[in-house]
């Protein structure tokens, strides 16, 4: 029927090769995107920028509270999220939530050197105190960041200041990969 049809034509998961070949096509499209055959690089101001620029994606009707985040990878490849709420409020996740669930399923697996976070209530972001990540959202970052044995710098940036943390401050004693026997895991 209808459901068999449909299991066929997605047809196999990749395999780990591909996966990677994949995830390299998609950072030389992003670089080219952006004004430049290579991968493109990112600093401080330009990461903060990029999450400012995510958080006008954030769907947030319920708290009109509008988050960006944006990853940065030792390969100098940026990827971003904002938050997405749900009718059934305990559902929404996070910018930071969203920009690692989008890393990991479209297969980057760089070393995760940096974290930008802004967000404030619509029309406003960035104008008010930093935005910290949430619990969730640390433990989520720690999975990225086992996998390229990094602690990244966590950048939150608000009006008057940017915090510039570091995830082990954040998430100290993590549980991670390493804990279930897993790839590298981060030394705190
Ligand atoms: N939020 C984030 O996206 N990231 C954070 O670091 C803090 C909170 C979102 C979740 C919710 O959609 C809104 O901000 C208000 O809590």
């Amino acid at each position: 029927g209808e459901h068999l049809h449909a299991a066929r034509i997605c047809g196999a998961p990749l395999d780990p090769v591909d996966r990677k070949r994949d995830a390299e096509k998609r950072s030389q499209r992003l670089g080219a995107a952006l004004g430049g055959g290579q991968p493109v690089s990112w600093t401080r101001v330009s990461l903060i920028a990029a999450a400012r620029e995510a958080a006008g994606g954030a769907y947030a009707p319920y708290s009109n509270f509008h988050v960006g985040a944006a990853l940065g990878f030792a390969d100098g490849s940026v990827v971003t999220g904002a938050n997405v709420e749900n009718a059934s409020y305990g559902l929404t996740l996070c910018a930071e939530t969203v920009a690692v669930g989008k890393a990991l399923s479209e297969a980057w697996r760089g070393r995760l050197e940096a974290v930008a976070v802004i967000g404030g209530k619509a029309g406003t972001v960035g104008l008010g105190e930093p935005v910290t990540p949430c619990g969730r959202c640390r433990q989520m970052l720690n999975e990225l960041a086992a996998l390229g044995e990094s602690d990244p710098t966590v950048w939150c940036a608000g009006e008057t200041e940017v915090l510039e943390l570091h995830l082990s401050d954040l998430l100290p004693r993590s549980f991670g990969p390493a804990s279930l026997g897993k790839g590298g895991d981060r030394q705190v």
